[in-house]
């Protein structure tokens, strides 16, 4: 209580431009997404209308698929009203290729579920050069035929990629032919066994038509991604990280585990949002920070430079 007798309030100051969901685990978290995906779908259904869906490739959403297909053979959860949109597929890139993100989606997801095949679009990664932009412009005109995307998943590279849109991307991009980072492209060694062997361009769903989306859950797990994550959420809205400019869209929710917040400002140095249990860790933490922000040695740090 102070000396008018209001009881004081600590006044917490936010980094966060986008809303986080932490969860213990990426399990936990893909059903919970799982879960607002079905409902949408059930209630499309209910009102006999078709639902659109964005989907990623990639390991982040594997659990949600695998949450999908469980309630398809267990819980009749239906995909005959659902309409797909991939983000993105390497180019060139054969659709029977070990790597191809058809192949991806129909393990994961297409091969174990209902949906009518003529309502999957992916990227196709043999199409023409020259004949790509008119390609790209079919696709996002069919999306917005369809009434947009109503719900999109996504993951995050480590260059703040969303789809293929690298750094540098444009918030009004369209869907369109890019070149990979070379973060991007040494990320995908994974996959193609030697770096010679990834392609060195993709066809990517733009900034713009990941930003029309009705809503979008973008998920992040590991260690790995905490410094991006931190970048996409707290740092300011610019093409040189792409996921910031979902800071812009009314409706995302950034689905977390537990090791991919440790670079968030309010678990890494949480005295700067305002409130902390301060114990003898978190008092050397924060001397530890303060020494090496302001440069002086740790003996030399006055009351001024504490305040
Ligand atoms: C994949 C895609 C990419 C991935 C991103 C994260 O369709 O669009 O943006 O979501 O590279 O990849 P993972 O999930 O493998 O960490």
């Amino acid at each position: 209580m102070n000396s008018t007798g209001s009881v004081l309030k600590y006044q917490l100051k936010s980094f966060e431009n986008l809303p986080i969901k932490i969860w213990d685990d990426p399990k936990q978290a893909s059903k919970h997404i799982a879960d607002s995906i079905s409902l949408a779908i059930r209630q499309k259904q209910q009102e006999g209308e078709k639902i659109v869906l964005g989907l990623a490739t990639g390991s982040s959403p594997i659990q949600v698929y695998s949450e999908l297909v469980r309630m398809h053979k267990e819980e009749g959860l239906s995909f005959k009203n659902v309409i797909t949109f991939n983000l993105d597929e390497y180019y060139p890139m054969h659709p029977d290729a070990q790597q191809s993100y058809v192949r991806f989606m129909n393990e994961y997801l297409f091969d174990h579920i209902d949906i009518p095949k003529e309502n999957i679009n992916i990227p196709d990664g043999t199409i023409e050069m020259d004949k790509i932009s008119e390609y790209c412009e079919a696709y996002d005109k069919k999306i917005e035929r369809l009434g947009g995307i109503d719900i999109q998943l996504l993951g995050i590279g480590r260059t703040g990629h969303i789809g293929f849109n690298e750094p540098g991307s444009w918030e009004t991009s369209p869907t369109r032919l890019v070149r990979l980072d070379a973060i991007t492209r040494r990320d995908a060694i994974k996959d193609f066994q030697f770096e010679e062997k990834v392609p060195y361009r993709a066809i990517t769903m733009g900034i713009k038509t990941i930003l029309n989306a009705k809503s979008i859950f973008m998920m992040v797990w590991g260690s790995h991604k905490a410094e991006i994550l931190k970048n996409a959420v707290e740092g300011s809205v610019s093409a040189d990280v792409p996921a910031t400019f979902l800071q812009k869209h009314p409706n995302t929710k950034v689905y977390v585990d537990q090791s991919a917040v440790s670079a968030l400002t309010r678990f890494s140095t949480p005295w700067l949002v305002g409130m902390c249990n301060w114990d003898e860790d978190l008092v050397c933490k924060a001397v530890v920070w303060l020494s090496l922000k302001i440069g002086k040695p740790i003996l030399k740090l006055t009351d001024e430079d504490y305040t």
